[in-house]
């Protein structure tokens, strides 16, 4: 398809405007024309229709009754059949036309807010909901896409029906043609006030919605937790109670509506009756021939007829502008920055990370990184140990720049670290995230993901085997081709770590990071982790974050934090050696171990 080149180049920042309608004109960009089309067509199709009534006025006034010649009739009837085919033919097209618009517009929005969204910063995701930005990138584009499909377009034929048969009317008998619309600005002023009111019912009930479905969400993804605190009855409940809302708000909608088909029914049938009867008066009296009264009562109809829709169009359309709003908020939001840096590094990177009085925040006036110093040698590990929410994790989060530090410096082999592009950073960081995600797809995909070139399955095999989950593997029916999630094998938390460590080491990475990576893996199969990635890591340089002295003892640096500072540090022996928390902790560990091995030698006996 043509559309397909546009999608790739169209920024849909270009369409932000102050205006709603122009900000949906300029979405239109590559379309506009095809939409114009469809607009011409449909006025063709609407002169077809009212040359139909004209030519049916001929054939009652100047053929029916005189002694036509056969070759007359013939002619008007191909008139008839030529202008009923003008008409489907051009009514179709500009259905046609308008739905491409539409479709090509909304493919465009999609694919865009997917790509835009994948690229806003981690502090944007951490605070919007993914319901919310789910909902934005299907119902709302839902939402434009039939603005354009259908409503535009209807107000457009409504518009051109009443100009064109208007017209035709006026042309017959001006005063038979004012009298027929005198209802018409009442029924545009009733739609535009009727239908403002309405308007703003329909957004609570969108709310609503959006309220149900976020529960509904959070319930299905929280539906281990319900279940084990046996919550289902107050779940049950909440959700009757926020249907129920929804319910009550529906049902007002319909009410209002229903107060409005009566009345504006009664009003353009009204309307069409008095026309009706001033024209057979006027004919009666041989102000109008019969051919004219005929075309007339046929031409009546399509001027006010389809006027009855005119509020419901102006509010679906209201739906179209609040959703382009809806959309437009996501598209202001800026990227992050993937290959800005105004420092070009050309090759590896060695792996020399110095902190210099480096603090971090993620909302401002509340700190969670406070004036952190280390050196860190290429190659060398460091190792992180502290209580939950010290703030490892956004310690380590600070070097693939997935946030940026508040204040001191952070330097890369001698460079400021935020005149990297992050994208350059990233690749050559792997990291293991505290929760790893994988993707419902095969494992092997899961491993080799985000290489970015072939990967042959040795090299798949030898990241697995470093992180002792090779065997395991092999153990699924499918092997590397078992798929993971909803339709293939439910990983236990252990194994999910290590295909997520194989991940990271398949990337060959300067830096690795390993965030509580072995946290669910049972210390043996730990210490055969830990002995492969030795091997692994040498000459990179490591970041290491655990709760066992055993995954840090052999690191070259241990960090010991606290409420966003470091309280200790050294390597093993040398925190051994002095009183404090390191060697508190130790002790802690090495006490519950013996405890429990002492319990276990006397359930044995
Ligand atoms: N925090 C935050 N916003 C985030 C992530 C964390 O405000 N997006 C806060 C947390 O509330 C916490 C602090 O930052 O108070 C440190 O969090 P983190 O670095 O994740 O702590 P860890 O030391 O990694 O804790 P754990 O051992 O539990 O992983
Ligand atoms: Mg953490």
């Amino acid at each position: 398809m043509t559309i397909s080149s546009d999608v790739a180049t169209f920024d849909l920042k270009q369409a932000l405007a102050p205006n709603r309608l122009q900000g949906l004109w300029k979405m239109m960009t590559g379309f506009r024309l095809i939409y114009v089309m469809a607009t011409l067509s449909l006025g063709i199709a609407a002169i077809s229709k009212t040359a139909t009534y004209l030519l049916l006025r001929y054939f009652i006034d100047k053929v029916l009754g005189t002694n036509a010649p056969l070759s007359k009739l013939i002619l008007v009837g191909l008139g008839f059949v030529g202008l009923a085919l003008l008409e489907s033919g051009f009514t179709f097209l500009s259905g046609w036309l308008a739905a491409k618009t539409a479709e090509g517009t909304a493919l465009r929005m999609r694919n865009y807010l997917y790509d835009h969204i994948q690229r806003l910063s981690f502090s944007y995701h951490d605070k919007i909901q993914t319901g919310e930005l789910i909902q934005r990138a299907t119902s709302d584009v839902e939402a434009v896409r039939r603005f354009f499909a259908d409503q535009a377009i209807g107000l457009g034929r409504i518009v051109v029906l009443f100009i064109v048969n208007f017209i035709a009317i006026a042309k017959l008998n001006w005063s038979l043609a004012w009298r027929s619309v005198l209802v018409v600005p009442v029924l545009v002023i009733i739609s535009y006030f009727f239908f403002g009111k309405v308007s703003k019912r329909y957004q609570a009930y969108q709310e609503q919605e959006a309220r149900l479905s976020t529960t509904l969400q959070e319930n299905l993804s929280g539906v281990r937790v319900v279940k084990a605190f046996a919550r289902q009855d107050f779940e049950r409940q909440k959700f009757e109670e926020d249907n129920w809302e929804k319910f009550l708000r529906g049902r007002h909608l319909l009410f209002m509506h229903s107060l409005y088909w009566p009345s504006s029914d009664i009003l353009a049938g009204a309307q069409m009756l008095g026309g009706f009867v001033l024209g057979a008066i006027m004919a009666i009296r041989g102000e109008i021939t019969v051919g004219t009264y005929m075309a007339y009562s046929g031409m009546v109809i399509w001027i006010i007829w389809p006027m009855r829709n005119l509020g419901r169009l102006i509010v679906q359309m209201s739906t179209g502008l609040v959703s382009y709003n809806r959309v437009a908020e996501i598209v202001k939001e800026e990227r992050e920055a993937l290959d800005v840096g105004d420092y070009q590094p050309q090759g590896p990177y060695r792996g020399e990370i110095v902190f210099d009085h480096v603090s971090f925040a993620y909302e401002e006036g509340q700190p969670v990184l406070d004036d952190i110093s280390f050196h860190c040698l290429p190659g060398q590990s460091v190792a992180l140990l502290g209580s939950t929410g010290s703030g490892k994790t956004s310690l380590v989060n600070l070097l693939p720049r997935f946030y940026d530090y508040t204040a001191g410096s952070i330097t890369l082999d001698g460079v400021e670290l935020k005149r990297y592009p992050r994208q350059y950073l990233r690749s050559q960081i792997g990291i293991v995230e505290q929760e790893p995600f994988l993707f419902s797809r095969t494992i092997r995909e899961n491993i080799a993901y985000g290489v970015g070139r072939r990967i042959s399955d040795e090299e798949v095999f030898a990241a697995a085997r470093a992180a002792a989950i090779h065997d395991v593997i092999l153990s699924f029916p499918d092997g590397y081709n078992t798929l993971v999630g909803e339709r293939g094998v439910t990983l236990s938390g252990g194994q999910k770590q290590r295909i997520a460590i194989a991940r990271a080491l398949l990337r060959d990475p300067r830096i690795l990071i390993l965030d509580d990576a072995t946290s669910s893996v049972d210390p043996e199969t730990e210490g055969d982790i830990r002995a492969a990635l030795r091997r692994l890591m040498a000459g990179r340089t490591t970041f290491i974050i655990a709760h066992r002295i055993q995954s840090v003892m052999n690191a070259d640096q241990i960090l010991v934090m606290d409420k966003g500072r470091i309280i200790q540090r050294g390597d093993h022996a040398s925190l051994m050696a002095e009183a404090g928390p390191y060697r508190r902790i130790y002790e802690m560990q090495a006490r519950i171990e013996e405890e429990l091995a002492d319990e276990l030698e006397s359930s044995v006996d």
